[in-house]
């Protein structure tokens, strides 16, 4: 158990108020990104390996050089993966300056993240705007300038900024019976860390992680957020997988070079053990597919949460596809939207540079199969005719026409680029 039981119960019932909160959201859209001269930091959707998904508490400083060497020896820096992110459980105590260090399991931070840079890769890490992370270490209220810069001085690249204890801490303390007033203090205090960040003088990417709360899209950018959680944590399964592909329609205009939706880390190539059985149920190979390219079309970082050393052959196969990696990382930053849906089935497309589009559709349905396909209505995606395209899994040249069957297995998807759409 990650949480407390008592810390569970105040966030399931947030999480309830914010999930209405989101869908009655009326505040229009007002909160404009603010780019200097410098490069855009996350001009496209940051693309990496975070340590949560597989390892959660057990991460230590081996796992995350490991994690290193297996990102450039699986070819998956070539394929663009640059940050090696380490999530929670890093954290030790704070000396009597306040400086915190890290804990037993991460002998000396400095070392690591120079480990990390040497093979060209960037380094990235964790903390929280309350008293203690989600798993109960150290974070960083009250000490957001000497952590920013304590960051800054190990050459940390990139933060996700988890909102856990502050909720109960600070919004819920100081204003028990105001939610208004527990969102204004909870973007307070991620305003906080930003200009911290800011300060520090090193370009980190800023990842706010609490799980869309108050609609983070309309004002995390104002604040310096590169990327936002949309949703509560993904978990292996196609039921979560799919509801937060669900909770991410309608969010497309929020998202853009620097400042990106996040419907969280990748779970492709992991599983979860069934409380029916009590085995192990992996993602099937169609569920990886799907979950990866919806990711591309929802412009969305691509953080691989697997177990890298034990990367089976067909799971590096989807996490290099270049084909769908390029549709995620779109000079554009278009994200994809929802044209229509027909039962089961949904037809989503991206605009990309030069014109070009990309199509996917998507079963997402338990048990459909062959004998009754889907067809394709291209005039509700504003094409005319048929469409000739590349298609992205089996690399061969594809026509899509009109009314055209589509089989699909169950959470099986077929996702198209087409060059020059008509
Ligand atoms: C929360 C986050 C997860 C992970 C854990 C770590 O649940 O949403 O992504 O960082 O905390 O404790």
């Amino acid at each position: 158990m990650r949480l407390s039981a008592s810390l569970s119960v105040v966030i399931l019932a947030l999480v309830s108020y914010a999930t209405a909160a989101q869908t009655t959201a009326s505040v229009p859209a007002t909160a404009k990104p603010h780019h200097a001269a410098a490069p855009i930091l996350a001009a496209t959707p940051p693309m990496g390996w975070n340590s949560w998904n597989f390892f959660a508490g057990k991460v230590t400083d081996k796992d995350i050089r490991s994690a290193a060497d297996q990102m450039v020896a699986t070819g998956m820096k070539d394929a663009g993966y640059i940050y090696v992110n380490i999530d929670d459980t890093w954290e030790g105590e704070r000396d009597a300056n306040g400086v915190l260090h890290s804990n037993d399991k991460f002998p000396d931070m400095k070392a690591l993240a120079d480990y990390v840079h040497s093979k060209g890769l960037k380094i990235g890490i964790y903390s929280s705007p309350g008293p203690k992370t989600c798993a109960g270490f150290a974070a960083s209220l009250d000490h957001e300038v000497q952590d920013a810069e304590l960051y800054a001085s190990w050459g940390i690249d990139y933060l996700k900024y988890d909102l856990c204890s502050f909720i109960p801490a600070v919004m819920m303390k100081q204003a028990p019976n105001d939610k208004a007033e527990q969102m204004r203090t909870m973007i307070a205090a991620y305003d906080k860390m930003g200009k911290a960040l800011k300060a520090s003088g090193r370009p980190i990417v800023y990842s706010f992680c609490q799980y869309g709360w108050d609609a983070p899209w309309e004002w995390a950018p104002a604040i310096g957020g590169n990327l936002w959680r949309t949703t509560g944590d993904v978990q292996a399964n196609w039921q979560s997988i799919y509801n937060i592909i669900n909770q991410n329609a309608g969010l497309a205009k929020y998202a853009g070079p620097g400042h990106w939706n996040d419907p969280d880390m990748l779970e492709v190539g992991n599983g979860q053990i069934s409380r029916y059985d009590n085995k192990m149920h992996l993602l099937t190979l169609a569920e990886n597919r799907s979950h990866f390219s919806m990711w591309a079309m929802l412009a969305a970082p691509l953080l691989a949460g697997n177990d890298l050393p034990n990367m089976k052959p067909e799971i590096k196969a989807i996490l290099t596809n270049k084909d769908v990696i390029t549709i995620d990382q779109d000079k554009l930053g278009h994200q994809g939207t929802r044209a229509y849906a027909d039962g089961e089935v949904e037809v989503w497309t991206r605009h990309l540079v030069g014109g070009a589009m990309a199509i996917a559709v998507l079963n997402v349905g338990e048990s459909r199969y062959s004998t009754h396909p889907f067809h394709l209505d291209l005039a509700k995606l504003g094409l005319h005719g048929a469409q000739k395209g590349k298609d992205l899994w089996t690399g061969q040249d594809v026509t899509l026409s009109n009314n055209m069957p589509v089989e699909l297995a169950s959470h099986d998807i077929l996702l198209v680029r087409i060059a020059a759409p008509k």
